[in-house]
Order: structure tokens, then C-alpha cells, then sequence
């Protein structure tokens, strides 16, 4: 069994991001630009845009906060996306969810230019994605497919269940390994909360991305000999003997499924770091210009 480690993933592909900036700055290039819009004061909000802007600055992007308190109106907040749309030193940036409740969160998305949309989330990003045309791909499964492809694990050929169907990461996953290319050219199931014989068809996969948002719900019976497993679950469990009062628990029973792997990565530590490198990863594409002329 071979842990597929995100931590070091995600630095390796930091640093060669910032010797790519380098090379664009010392050629008279301009310095890459991320802005992150924040409304109100949610601990995870804020250390999920912390870690972002955290990152611009290890690559060397120029990053920018902007703040809201939480009783902003969605008519301030659409103002300043169509001013960020218009800004032509900001590569992308992101509107960081959840929002408060009298915000229509589809209309601040749909507000945002996609040539921007470095989250991917937009509609025109998720179409262009979904019939193969170069478009920005959201961070969760833009990261797992580099792992993939990092830790050379093929999915030609290969049986994949997806366990989760949400927009911005089962769906997109079992789209994306399912076509043409590598990673892709798999065969992708899809199961969701309704699916009968789960663990039957669990136990015909190859590879299994679980994605459902349930601690410990893939265990060892459901898994093959020689399987990939993929983690995606972040679930924050009580824990009073850490600092925090919490840890972060995974959609996998890791100690039962592990020794049957070829390959797992773990939670934390997997799939968690490499979704702000991903982020970075769009910015740089779209400073180059590289989705959309
Ligand atoms: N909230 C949790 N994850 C994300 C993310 O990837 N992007 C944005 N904009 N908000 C989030």
C-alpha cells in the first residue's frame, strides 16, 4: 500500500509555479493576481481564504482580500463582481460560499465573468467542461487528477465508482475520468444516497472516489485487493483532546481499508491540500491565457 501524500504533492506543484512566475516577472511579464471576495467572519471562511491568499504569496501572485460584513445587500456585492470583471489587473478571483442567506448565491456565480471563474463554477465553465472544450475545472477533482497523474495511477480501462453526485466534486469527477484522455477513459459509476447494492458495486472498482460527506463510510468489505482509494470527505469530528476540540474525519474507514489498497490517501493530508494549489493552478492558466484567448 502507497499513501498518496497531498502535502508534498501540492508543494512540489507550488514550486514549480514559482519559478514559472519568476520566469513570466524577469521577462517583463506581468505578476499574476487573485482576488478573493469574503463576506462576514465564518472560522472556516476565513481560514479556507486565509490559506488562498497564504499561497499567491508562496508563488509569488499578487493577492487581494476584499471584505464584506455579513449584512452586505447582493446589489453592493454584484457591484463589485462586475467591477472585478472589469479590472484588468485581477486574473481571477473567487466569491467564497457559503453567503449569507438573502444573497442568491447562483446569481452572484452566473454574475462573474468566466474568463475569470478561476473556482470553475460558473455555468459556462461547468458546459465547457463537461463537453471537453479547455475550460477552468473546480479545485476538488483538478486536484485529485493531478494526483493521479503524479503518482502515474492510469484510469484507462478502469472501473471507477464515484460515491457522491454533487456539482463540485462527484459530478465532475465521474465527467472527467470518463472522457477521453489521461486521466479518463474510464468506466464511471456514479452512486449517490439511493443507490441499492452499494458495497456490490463498490467491490467491482478499481479505483473508488468517495465524495458523500459521511465519516467512515467506505469500510474494508466494500473494497477490492490491489483497489486506489480517493478520500475527498472533510467532516470535522469532535476530538477534546486536540487543540482545536475537532479533527477532520474522511468518507473512508482508513485502518480497515488501507492495508487493501494499492494506493489511498489519507485525510488529513490527501486530497485537502492539493484543492488551494488547484485554485493557483487556474490563476496561473488564466494570467496565460491559456482557457480563453
Ligand atoms: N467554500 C468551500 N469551498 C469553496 C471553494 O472551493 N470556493 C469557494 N468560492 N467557496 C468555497
Amino acid at each position: 500500500m502507497q499513501l498518496i501524500d497531498g502535502k508534498i504533492t501540492s508543494q512540489e506543484v507550488r514550486k514549480e509555479i514559482a519559478k514559472e512566475v519568476e520566469k513570466i516577472v524577469s521577462a517583463g511579464g506581468k505578476i499574476p493576481h487573485l482576488a478573493a471576495i469574503l463576506v462576514g467572519h465564518d472560522g472556516g471562511s476565513e481560514s479556507y481564504v486565509g490559506g488562498k491568499m497564504k499561497a499567491c504569496a508562496e508563488v509569488g501572485f499578487k493577492s487581494s482580500l476584499i471584505r464584506f460584513e455579513e449584512t452586505v445587500t447582493e446589489e453592493e456585492l454584484l457591484k463589485k463582481v462586475k467591477e472585478l470583471n472589469e479590472d484588468a489587473d485581477i486574473d481571477g478571483f473567487i466569491v467564497q460560499l457559503p453567503l449569507p442567506k438573502h444573497i442568491n448565491e447562483d446569481k452572484v456565480n452566473e454574475t462573474i465573468d468566466p474568463r475569470k471563474d478561476v473556482d470553475g463554477f460558473h455555468p459556462v465553465n461547468v458546459g465547457r467542461m463537461a463537453i471537453g472544450m479547455p475550460a477552468f475545472i473546480s479545485a476538488t477533482p483538478q486536484g485529485i487528477l493531478e494526483l493521479l497523474k503524479r503518482y502515474k495511477i492510469t484510469t484507462q480501462g478502469k472501473q471507477v465508482v464515484v460515491i457522491g453526485r454533487s456539482n463540485i466534486v462527484g459530478r465532475p469527477m465521474s465527467i472527467l475520468l470518463s472522457q477521453k484522455g489521461n486521466p479518463g477513459d474510464a468506466t464511471v459509476t456514479v452512486c449517490h444516497s439511493r443507490t441499492a447494492n452499494l458495497k456490490e458495486i463498490c467491490l467491482q472498482a478499481d479505483i473508488i472516489i468517495a465524495a458523500i460527506g459521511s465519516p467512515g463510510f467506505v469500510k474494508g468489505d466494500m473494497v477490492k485487493q490491489g483497489a486506489v482509494v480517493i478520500d475527498v470527505g472533510t467532516t470535522r469530528v469532535e476530538a477534546p483532546e486536540t487543540k482545536n476540540g475537532w479533527r477532520l474525519k474522511g468518507d473512508v474507514l482508513f485502518d480497515e481499508v488501507a492495508p487493501k489498497c494499492s494506493f489511498i490517501t489519507p485525510v488529513p493530508g490527501g486530497v485537502g491540500p492539493m484543492t488551494i494549489t488547484s485554485l493557483i493552478i487556474n490563476t496561473l492558466k488564466s494570467a496565460k491565457k491559456e482557457i480563453y484567448q
